[in-house]
């Protein structure tokens, strides 16, 4: 049976139940099939660099985290992730990083970052350069768009100013991350934004906001993940922060159900089911597809820096997180119902007008 969702009484009760909701995630599945089959695009995650600029107060890669070893990685190393990924299937590169100084969007740091999306660009025309790196002016968006760019994600995180503020120090403005988003759909990119299920201070109002949000700004993807604490991190320190979290059934249990939602709300979207969810639950990413996801990053950064991308405890990195994990990762994935599309999976029956 259809699950209508037209007012947001519904949209309470279907997140705020205990438990999986099996009918739910049967719509989702439904509405999936009906769009994109049983496809699962694969995104090749690469972890360019862990600083950052920012403070965020989740976030384990923060600029004041002092415990953490800091990497970037150089062209030919990025390029060399791509040769690998190519061969094994990724038909998009998303190139991750904090927002590092070195790559910043004064002049030097753009071309550096420029010349990059370009020589991927240049090597791998049937494939597509995705970026996520941050908050930037908009005329930087423009030029690494210019280069080949055509994807960017850019979780807007929180839509209410209060929850926003207690995410964030007072240096950074929810307005300005909705002007980049905005800026970047003009430029021409999909987009993607998104949030974590569970984060400090989050209620349901929080989550009803940000799917009014989500509705209004119409992104390609919308990448959700539970919250999951990191020691060095304010919040990780906070017996109180971390008193008043969900337990992990409940930010699994909430996360599984948003994606449903968001799959009736958005039928069009590229929904990830997200290493934080594969962290959470060792079944995370498969009961994530089996509600309404079609999309796994898994990851492409050199092993040796797999584990200095800690944006929270016990990060995923080995097996089928890796790209050399890709026949555990397929054999998840058919064992729950679909298949690994080798396809630059662009964004299916979304009105464009
Ligand atoms: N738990 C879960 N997700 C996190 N992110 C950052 N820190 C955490 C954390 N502690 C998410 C943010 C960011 C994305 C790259 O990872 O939403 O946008």
């Amino acid at each position: 049976m259809a699950i209508e969702i037209s007012d947001s009484k519904t949209i309470r009760q279907l997140l705020s139940g205990n438990g999986p909701d099996e009918a739910l995630f049967a719509e989702a599945d439904r509405i999936r099939r009906a769009i994109y089959g049983d496809a699962v695009y694969l995104r090749g995650l690469i972890e360019i660099s862990n600083y950052c600029r920012n403070n965020c107060y989740y976030c384990g890669i923060r600029a004041g985290n002092t415990n953490l070893v800091r990497y970037r990685l150089d062209k030919e190393t990025i390029l060399a992730c791509c040769r690998t990924g190519y061969a094994l299937g990724f038909r998009t590169f998303v190139l991750q990083g904090g927002e590092d100084p070195f790559f910043s969007d004064d002049a030097a740091g753009d071309e550096r970052l420029c010349e990059i999306v370009a020589e991927i660009h240049e090597a791998y025309p049937d494939c597509a350069v995705t970026l996520s790196v941050g908050e930037r002016s908009r005329e930087s968006y423009q030029r690494l768009f210019d280069a080949g760019a055509r994807r960017y994600l850019l979780r807007h995180e929180a839509a209410s100013e209060d929850l926003y503020r207690m995410l964030h120090p007072s240096e950074m403005r929810l307005a300005n991350r909705k002007r980049c988003l905005y800026d970047l759909k003009e430029i021409g990119y999909q987009v993607g934004a998104g949030l974590m299920v569970g984060a400090p201070g989050q209620t349901m109002e929080h989550l009803l906001e940000d799917l009014a949000f989500l509705q209004k700004l119409q992104p390609d993807m919308i990448g959700i993940g539970p919250y999951l604490r990191h020691a060095d991190t304010p919040f990780g320190k906070s017996k109180a922060v971390c008193a008043q979290g969900l337990y992990k059934e409940q930010k699994l249990n909430l996360t599984l159900r948003l994606l449903a939602v968001l799959r009736i709300l958005f039928p069009y979207a590229l929904l990830p089911s997200t290493t934080a969810l594969g962290t959470i639950d060792p079944d995370g990413r498969q009961l994530g597809l089996k509600a309404g996801a079609n999309v796994i990053m898994p990851n492409l950064s050199p092993a040796d820096v797999r584990d200095k991308y800690a944006i929270y405890d016990n990060k995923l990195f080995t097996g089928a997180e890796s790209a050399q994990g890709i026949a555990a990762l397929r054999k998840q994935i058919e064992d729950a119902g679909y298949r690994i599309a080798i396809d630059i999976g662009d964004v299916k029956g979304k009105d464009t007008k």
